[in-house]
């Protein structure tokens, strides 16, 4: 019967345009949880006690959602409900955002890859912390705010926008999420390049230590990279990030390396290898005191299991999500806890 309803929430996923069905499947799912049915999809590892230790904070499991489902910090207490063990909410900017004009996601079921442009769209920093404060209670799991600068903030000012969300999300977020590798925000990228990267990771790690002085409490911070950076400036950015004492990294963001023909960023099957390339070169180049988290392609038990033998801490599903729903939850719980 629950395997019934999750295949008739993995349909509904599929017979409307793309945004509308996951909006339609996230409010369904809430009407799930305020009937407080729930529990009846959640997917519990009753018999491990274990927890998993990644900088400051402890895990229920491995297994998370990347930054981009929950856009607004709406969902993540039914998604800790449903057994996934972190949830990346955002990315958020500082004041609300339209993003990119629709349509801006496209499916490819045979592929098993999406594309999307959507641009930061979101409810901006005050509502959202609002999300935050009103639903954390009810969240059985750790809460990472992925933060971004906002459209019309010109590069040179792109740190500022950084430095305020942090004074909004540090106290509230488990962890932080600096993306710096959606390629759907003008000249948000370069905020990785050789002459922004280091001024940009030291005022962060300024700003974090005058927020753990003022607050009593550690809030990781992880930089969220892109598949597609080069790798000279990819050593530069793990070696300020050591340097300033963050945490560690999320490999990747989606890639503009596709021959889809619309613009934006692909994730899903056809990024894995690149995700996977990407998170072996930091897990190579970085000390032991950064902790990696994957993303990018995880698509099956034996992606989950991949990542973590190759020095992934924790594992973030997005698209594979989309496409297989519970099934792989559940199958991404058991090997990442066996
Ligand atoms: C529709 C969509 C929206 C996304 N929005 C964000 C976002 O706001 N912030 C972010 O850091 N990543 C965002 N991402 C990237 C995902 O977090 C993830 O890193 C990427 O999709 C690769 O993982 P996957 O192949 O498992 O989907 C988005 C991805 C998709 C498909």
């Amino acid at each position: 019967m629950i395997k019934l309803l999750e295949d008739y929430f993995l349909f509904l996923t599929r017979i409307f345009p793309p945004e509308f069905s996951k909006n339609l499947t996230l409010k369904l799912l809430r009407l799930v949880y305020n009937l407080k049915l729930i529990n009846f999809f959640s997917i519990k590892k009753e018999s491990t006690k274990t927890k998993y230790l990644v900088s400051s904070l402890s895990f229920k499991n491995r297994i998370g959602i990347a930054g981009g489902l929950d856009k607004n910090a709406e969902f993540f207490h039914i998604f800790g409900s449903l057994g996934f063990g972190f949830v990346e909410v955002g990315t958020i900017t500082l004041e609300p955002q339209k993003g990119n004009p629709k349509p801006r996601i496209f499916r490819f079921f045979k592929d098993k890859n999406l594309v999307n442009s959507l641009g930061f769209n979101n409810v901006g920093s005050v509502k959202a912390l609002e999300n935050i404060k009103k639903l954390k209670p009810m969240f059985d799991g750790i809460l990472g705010v992925s933060i971004g600068k906002s459209k019309t903030t010109k590069l040179k000012n792109a740190w500022q926008d950084y430095i305020h969300l942090m004074d909004y999300f540090y106290l509230d977020a488990d962890y932080l999420a600096i993306n710096i590798s959606s390629p759907n925000t003008t000249n948000l990228r370069d905020l990785s390049s050789n002459e922004n990267i280091e001024f940009l990771i030291q005022k962060i790690s300024e700003k974090k230590i005058q927020l753990t002085n003022l607050y009593k409490k550690d809030t990781p911070i992880f930089i969220k990279l892109s598949p597609d950076e080069e790798e000279l400036n990819l050593e530069k950015i793990i070696r300020f990030s050591e340097d300033y004492n963050l945490d560690g990294f999320i490999c990747s963001n989606t890639t503009t390396d596709h021959s889809y023909p619309m613009s934006g960023g692909m994730s899903g099957s056809s990024l894995k290898q690149k995700a996977l390339d990407l998170q072996k070169k930091v897990a190579e180049i970085k000390k032991d005191k950064s902790f990696l988290i994957a993303s990018g392609g995880v698509m099956s038990a034996d992606d989950v299991q991949e990542r973590l033998r190759n020095s992934a801490d924790l594992v973030q599903l997005y698209s594979g999500y989309i496409y297989y729903g519970n099934s792989l939850l559940r199958d991404a719980l058991e090997i990442s806890s066996s």
